[in-house]
């Protein structure tokens, strides 16, 4: 296999005519917190700005400084703090991850065996970033360390380090399951709450998860996990469907046996004058 990495420019040819402070090496469009240029009335966002000296080469971040332009816009307070990266690409059906900032030498944990390399770097109990080849049940458990800053137990590093695990599961657990701030798509930064109340509001298929919260849009691997919560719900809302409908069969029987069992109704005075 040859890797070819060839990296991202920005192109910012049109700012440096226009006399705007561009990034020294890479180059892009210098903007502060507000996304404000050099020149005070225009903004820059997305792969053409260099916020505190750093491109990204990704969707999400993108979103997340547009979001950040359109409050200012609206008059609200508020600031892009950068991004912490995550990439999830998929090459020749085998899955590649890098998550979190590999700059900072921290204390390297790896682990390698059927088939898949990951390795953390953790700095004291916190994970700050982790890289992966092949499959990995608990990528999302990683994502979120390295997102909150959840520290991992002494145990957590020695089962990591022995079998490549936080815990003792084997399986991951279904994503109908996860905790609500858990993310499921990766590009966009879409969480399990928000795909599960599209859900619970309505959306019974992945392309309506999809026209709804956007996940799925970008690289399309996390489609498989919008499936996979469409299918848990929809077998969750078919057993307590059967569950109601097993209890109303219930209280059926019992109501035919407690009037077969009882004493005979006396027939209504209506029907004993007609017969009579
Ligand atoms: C092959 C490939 C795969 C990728 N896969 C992923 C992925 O899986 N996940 C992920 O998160 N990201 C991925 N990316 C990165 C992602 O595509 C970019 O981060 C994202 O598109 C940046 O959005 P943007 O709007 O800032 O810039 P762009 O999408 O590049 O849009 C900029 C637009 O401005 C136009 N333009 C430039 N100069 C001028 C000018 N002077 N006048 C007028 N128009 C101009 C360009 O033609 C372009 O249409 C991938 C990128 C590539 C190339
Ligand atoms: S992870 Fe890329 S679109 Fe969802």
């Amino acid at each position: 296999m040859i890797a070819m990495t060839a990296g991202i420019r920005p192109r910012d040819e049109l700012a440096r005519d226009a006399g705007l402070a561009v990034a020294s090496g890479r180059g892009g469009i210098a903007v502060d917190d507000a996304l404000r240029t050099t020149d005070p009335a225009i903004y820059a966002i997305g792969e053409c700005a260099s916020h505190k000296g750093v491109v990204y080469g990704l969707v999400a971040p993108g979103f997340r400084m547009a979001e950040t332009l359109a409050a200012i816009f609206a008059g609200r307070p508020s600031r892009f703090r950068g991004y912490t990266p995550a990439v999830r690409l998929r090459f020749a059906g085998i899955e590649v991850w890098s998550l979190g900032d590999h700059a900072p030498p921290g204390t390297r944990v790896r682990w390698r065996g059927n088939g898949s390399h990951r390795q953390i770097t953790l700095w004291g109990r916190r994970v700050i970033a982790a890289v992966a080849v092949g499959p990995w049940e608990e990528i999302g458990f990683a994502q979120n360390s390295i997102r909150h800053g959840y520290p991992l137990s002494p145990e957590q590093v020695h089962q990591f380090y022995r079998t490549g695990t936080f815990s003792r599961r084997t399986t991951r657990s279904p994503v109908s399951q996860w905790p609500e701030s858990a993310i499921v798509c990766n590009c966009l930064e879409i969480t399990q709450g928000a795909l599960s109340s599209a859900r619970a509001e309505g959306c019974s298929s992945v392309e309506a998860l999809a026209a709804r919260t956007g996940a799925s849009t970008i690289c399309g691997s996390c489609r498989p996990l919008l499936a996979e919560l469409i299918d848990d719900t929809s077998s969750a809302a078919a057993s307590k469907g059967r569950a109601g409908l097993v209890l109303a069969a219930a209280v059926a029987v019992a109501l035919v046996l407690a009037i077969a069992g009882g004493a005979p109704l006396p027939p209504a005075t209506s029907v004993q004058k007609i017969v009579a």
